[in-house]
């Protein structure tokens, strides 16, 4: 879900609406605002966010004060009763929370028991209500004794009728930002709500609770102590969180590739291509030759960049690698010891599953390095060790620049490490280096011409089911290629191991199945081939991937997508570029909601 807040000499609805259509990408089923103007007004509205900004046309607000939210629901369906703010019996009170308030069932009944009637199934409205049970004429004391109630997680923002000269939040699990303005201050989810305004900001912390007020805001500990929190001047630029021209947020992404990987490539390599400089880890050279085994842990498109992580540290390392979904790695009871390394990875940096994941590596003494795209997130900061991936905010739901630059992030860490461990010669490291520099360049290649593939997308759109087969890295991010496909169009599309086709799968393979083939490793290209066969006899229509120059694949294709030469550990960061365009162009011609598909939200900060 998405929180904002404003507080200042401004009208609020605007800036509470922009800043909800900026954290859109954290939900979208239900929306809505409460602001003070005499007492508290609450709108809210089941739907995109363009549902409540219809039934608000025509109402005039003058409120300087508001909170706002935009729902992904877990405890109740999406409907205007579930949807936040959530008000007590009194009216006196509103919150809108992001969050599971666990014991919510055992507190909805206490509060029942006490005469408090609840409109909504969520666990939110339980906050309300203990709001108005505590509430003795100090809003701050209130939240204080609230929160000593809570099991679970959440970032929470109250508006108290009596108190119209504040807004009160508090934080645990869940992120939370403060945006520092003159004369005015704002609250948000993440960081793209408030960047418009201003890029100071504060970063709040577990346990912590805010006060704001036009011109000041407060922090406080859990030891109820005023903290002095250090300033976060904001990375990005405001127009970064704009469409600039696009027609969605997810092809501008596509299309801002070769930009971000070279930011992410940037200062990470010698001028002279022969070693990788790693400053951002304090990971010493005899530790990282200590490790013996490594773990990487990450949710969705992450998990995948985790999974070619995995390839290429074996191959280039020759370190065993488990490559786990965080939120199966947190419960299976994994064998850590202090002599595993654990990579977190994630776009978000605030991801639960892969926090949790985080946090039981820990537990088990493990060492964890991070590689996440905001700086400052709950998983950053609570890593041993980050590596940044510079792609920007991503604001479609969809990850593209994200994946790309993740996949940057795993290549230098194997490089880093092989050569530390004496896993390859100078020479080999030298000329995967040289390769890697090209690749934003071959990226902005294959952007420059996308016709052929729009064409083929238009071709296929109508069909319900496709395949993506490949082997060794090909394999990897054939799973990429079927996420992005079913994620935004909805078509329901299979990753398969080309090799493992014949053991059961082949079956579903019927006339006129589109098949998605990548054979742009040399070394797998003839077994590849036969596969292609394979389902080729079968009646599949086979779009090929390839590698310039491999006539071979003409032959067995309906339709071939070259991607650029370069060395054959790389070819995943271009491999994907077609299926992301593959899949975007697929979804516009179904018509699809591409940066909003339904059911998903970009950052889940639940379990
Ligand atoms: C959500 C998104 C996915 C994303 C995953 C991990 O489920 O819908 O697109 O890959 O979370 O997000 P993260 O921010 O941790 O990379």
């Amino acid at each position: 879900c998405g929180i904002v807040g404003y507080i200042g000499t401004q009208e609020a609805v605007p800036i509470l609406i922009d800043g909800l259509k900026k954290l859109e990408y954290r939900g979208y089923d239900s929306a809505g605002i409460a602001v003070l103007e005499n007492g508290i007004r609450v709108e809210k509205k089941v739907g995109k966010l363009a549902a409540l900004e219809e039934s608000l046309e025509g109402i005039t607000f003058t409120a300087q004060t508001g909170i706002g939210h935009t729902r992904w629901a877990t405890h109740g369906k999406p409907s205007d009763e579930n949807a936040h703010p959530h008000t007590d019996c009194t009216g006196k009170f509103a919150v809108v929370h992001n969050g599971i308030i666990e014991n919510y069932l055992h507190l909805r009944d206490r509060l029942k028991e006490e005469g408090h009637e609840f409109i909504s199934e969520t666990d939110t409205e339980v906050l309300p209500h203990l709001l108005e049970k505590y509430y003795r004429g100090d809003l701050v004391e209130a939240v204080r004794l609230v929160i000593q109630q809570l099991r679970g997680s959440y970032a929470m923002v109250v508006l108290c009728m009596e108190e119209p000269d504040k807004i009160v939040a508090a934080r645990q699990d869940s992120p939370l930002v403060v945006g520092l303005g003159e004369n005015e201050n704002f609250l948000a989810s993440d960081i793209p709500a408030i960047l418009k305004y201003t890029k100071r900001a504060l970063i709040l912390e577990d346990g912590e609770i805010v006060v704001l007020t036009a011109d000041k805001v407060t922090v406080f500990n859990r030891s109820n102590h005023e903290v002095d929190k250090k300033v976060f001047e904001v990375p990005w630029k405001a127009e970064q969180a704009e469409k600039q021209g696009y027609e969605h947020f997810m092809l501008k992404e596509i299309f801002e590739q070769p930009k971000v990987l070279r930011d992410t490539v940037r200062g990470r390599i010698s001028d002279d291509n022969s070693s990788v400089l790693l400053k951002d880890i304090s990971l010493g050279r005899e530790e990282i030759k200590k490790i013996k085994k490594l773990f990487i842990t990450a949710c969705g498109t992450a998990y995948h960049a985790g999974v070619v992580g995995k390839y290429v540290i074996e191959k280039l390392v020759r370190l065993p690698v488990e490559v786990d979904i965080a939120s199966e790695y947190r419960y299976r009871d994994p064998i850590i010891d202090p002599d595993s390394l654990v990579i977190v990875i994630s776009q978000s940096g605030e991801t639960a599953d892969t926090l949790a994941a985080l946090r039981e590596a820990h537990r088990k003494g493990a060492r964890v390095i991070a590689v996440t795209n905001v700086v400052d997130s709950s998983i950053a900061r609570e890593a041993d060790d980050v590596i940044y991936t510079w792609a920007g905010p991503e604001i479609a739901v969809a990850s593209t620049k994200a994946y790309t630059t993740q996949l940057i992030a795993m290549y230098l860490l194997a490089l880093y490490f092989a050569e530390i461990r004496g896993t390859l010669q100078g020479s080999e490291i030298n000329e995967i280096l040289t390769s890697l520099r090209q690749v934003p360049g071959q990226v902005q290649e294959m952007l420059n011409d996308t016709a052929q593939i729009q064409d083929f997308a238009g071709q296929y759109a109508r069909h319900e089911n496709a395949f993506f087969i490949g082997r060794g890295l090909d394999y990897t991010v054939a799973t990429e290629g079927a996420l992005k496909l079913k994620e935004i169009s909805y078509i329901h599309a299979e990753a398969y191991a080309a090799g493992e086709l014949k053991h059961g799968t082949l079956a579903l393979i019927v006339e006129n199945m589109p098949v998605v083939a990548l054979a742009t490793q040399p070394a797998l290209l003839e077994k590849m081939i036969s596969n292609i066969k394979e389902v080729h006899a079968r009646g599949a229509s086979i779009i090929g991937v390839a590698l310039e120059g491999i006539a071979e694949m003409e032959e067995v294709s309906e339709k071939v997508i070259y991607i650029p030469r370069t060395h054959p550990v790389l070819t995943s960061v271009l491999t994907v570029v077609p299926l992301q365009l593959l899949a975007y162009y697929m979804a516009v011609a179904r018509g699809c909601d591409v940066d909003k598909p339904r059911n998903l939200a970009k950052a889940v900060t639940v379990e």
